[in-house]
């Protein structure tokens, strides 16, 4: 048991080491080379929260730890682990049944979407990104909203793509209705701007056929040169014909041209595309409703994309442009583009975009939200404290020990805000109590008040009854293994 309970402390001291770049929970244990057992079934904890609710990663892996700390007190006591697992199990049942009695619902439509951005904006007040957490909490809602179907309260996320550059300020971050390619036109004097977009997506080779490496051509005068050349010339000509006949107003393609075919097409007055990627390809036909052309023989103008606007945008005066596609037919997918001072900050936005996209969809699904800076847990734990003494058996110790494990969330929390936590813990908790006030949390920030409604600091009611069960079910889990032996020992 005390191996498995250093887990927690492993885990501390590699985050701090290796990976100071990021503070989300998720991506530090994913990136850790864990050997230990119990640190694996931590990693997975935390994998299944980003993976179900998207934020709530760390708290969940924290509130793991404690129970484990708290169980391993139970042990020593005498106390068989399988009582200590019921007893948590009920704590655990009435901890989430507890959350509901002091959850609020959130109403919200879409000209009001201030309580989606409020929630979203606790979420990235502790990232890395808080300078900016307003704009980047009402691109994240927006984004949502956009891709969202509130009647059947269903958000497909993978419609909505993040893309980075680094460049500019992280202010200059913008939400995208379409999508942007890192990609330029092929021939800088090709138009800058289309409206009304026909495009062709070709995935099949653009140019000319290129004689195979094992054939041999024999030209030994300036007239049989000068053939191959126009027959090659015609039968690309023919190609651009036949995209102008049905009606494209530009090509993008998956492979490339050589620069002979990029000078006819400029003069040929048919913007191009090359080289943008499979997944992008993909996400362009979806957005302007347009097909994959596989062979060039296919192309049909049904099979033609459609879009209000194509423009290319270049930044700065480096040579960086991005190709816009706007106001495509399918018009609900969106780009997210973020700009950022290096990689890393564009790095640690897109992880900590995930988290509030993560948290706007949740509330789409249930809008219910429970107030954050630990006054959720701690209004928990006085609830379960009292349950414990309903119970006449030797589950109340470890419903007791669950209360106590509940508190290590707002310890923490006062803690890392340099606070001194078990009395800062103590004064709350107590005026809790006092006040019958479930809203008072940890003042991280020194705002100078406990009360997380004033504070406006909300977290998604799922997200905390998630953290719950997850960390009561792995715990539990962990707790009914007697020994852990590696192959190796044999
Ligand atoms: N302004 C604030 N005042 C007090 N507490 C806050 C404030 N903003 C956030 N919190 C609290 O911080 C905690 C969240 O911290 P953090 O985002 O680092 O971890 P996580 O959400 O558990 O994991 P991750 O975001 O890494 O997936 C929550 O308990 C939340 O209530
Ligand atoms: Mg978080």
């Amino acid at each position: 048991m005390q191996r498995l309970v250093s887990a927690e402390g492993v885990f501390c001291n590699a985050i701090y080491d290796s990976y100071p770049q990021t503070n989300d929970g998720a991506t530090i244990l994913e990136q850790m080379d864990v050997d230990n057992q119990i640190a694996k079934l931590m990693v997975e904890l935390s994998r299944s929260q980003d993976y179900e609710i998207g934020d709530g990663t760390t708290g969940v892996v924290v509130l793991a730890g404690a129970l484990l700390e708290q169980a391993e007190r139970l042990l020593e006591h005498g106390i068989h682990p399988i009582r200590v697992a019921e007893g948590y199990e009920m704590a655990s049942r009435i901890a989430v049944e507890h959350l509901v009695h002091v959850a609020q619902k959130f109403d919200f439509d879409e000209t009001n979407i201030e309580p989606l951005v409020q929630t979203c904006m606790t979420t990235l007040s502790s990232k890395i990104v808080n300078r900016c957490k307003r704009s980047l909490a009402e691109i994240a809602v927006k984004a949502v909203l956009a891709v969202a179907d509130l009647e059947r309260k269903d958000v497909n996320l993978d419609l909505i793509k993040v893309e980075g550059k680094v460049g500019g300020k992280l202010e200059d971050t913008e939400l995208i209705y379409g999508i942007v390619v890192d990609k330029d036109m092929s021939h800088p004097q090709m138009p800058k701007q289309i409206e009304n977009a026909k495009i062709a997506i070709l995935t099949c080779p653009f140019e000319p056929p290129k004689p195979k490496t094992k054939h041999k051509v024999d030209i030994d005068t300036v007239e049989k040169f000068q053939t191959l050349r126009q027959q090659e010339q015609k039968y690309f000509d023919d190609m651009v014909q036949k995209c102008k006949d049905i009606g494209a107003t530009l090509v993008i393609c998956q492979w490339g041209f050589d620069d002979e075919a990029n000078h006819l097409l400029m003069h040929r007055n048919l913007p191009a595309v090359r080289w943008v990627g499979g997944v992008e390809l993909e996400l362009i036909a979806i957005a302007t409703g347009g097909r994959i052309v596989p062979r060039f023989q296919e192309l049909t103008p049904e099979k033609l994309g459609k879009a209000g606007l194509v423009r290319e945008k270049s930044f700065g005066t480096t040579k960086d442009r991005m190709l816009y596609i706007e106001r495509c037919a399918n018009s609900r997918a969106v780009t997210i583009f973020i700009r950022g001072g290096n990689k890393m900050m564009i790095e640690e936005t897109k992880r900590s975009l995930h988290d509030a996209l993560c948290v706007a969809r949740n509330l789409i699904h249930n809008n219910s939200i429970v107030y954050g800076g630990g006054s959720a847990e701690i209004s928990c734990s006085i609830a379960v404290e009292a349950a414990a003494d309903r119970y006449p058996g030797v589950e109340q110790y470890a419903i007791r020990a669950f209360a106590d494990a509940l508190d290590s969330i707002p310890m923490a929390l006062a803690e890392n805000s340099g606070l001194q936590p078990i009395e800062t813990l103590s004064a709350v908790k107590s005026q809790q109590i006092k006040e019958n006030n479930p809203w008072c949390g940890i003042d991280c920030n020194d705002v100078g008040t406990n009360d997380m409604r004033e504070q406006n600091v909300f977290e998604t009611l799922i997200g905390k009854q998630q953290q719950v069960l997850l960390a009561t079910q792995v715990v539990k889990m962990i707790l009914k293994i007697d020994d852990v032996i590696s192959p190796l020992d044999y």
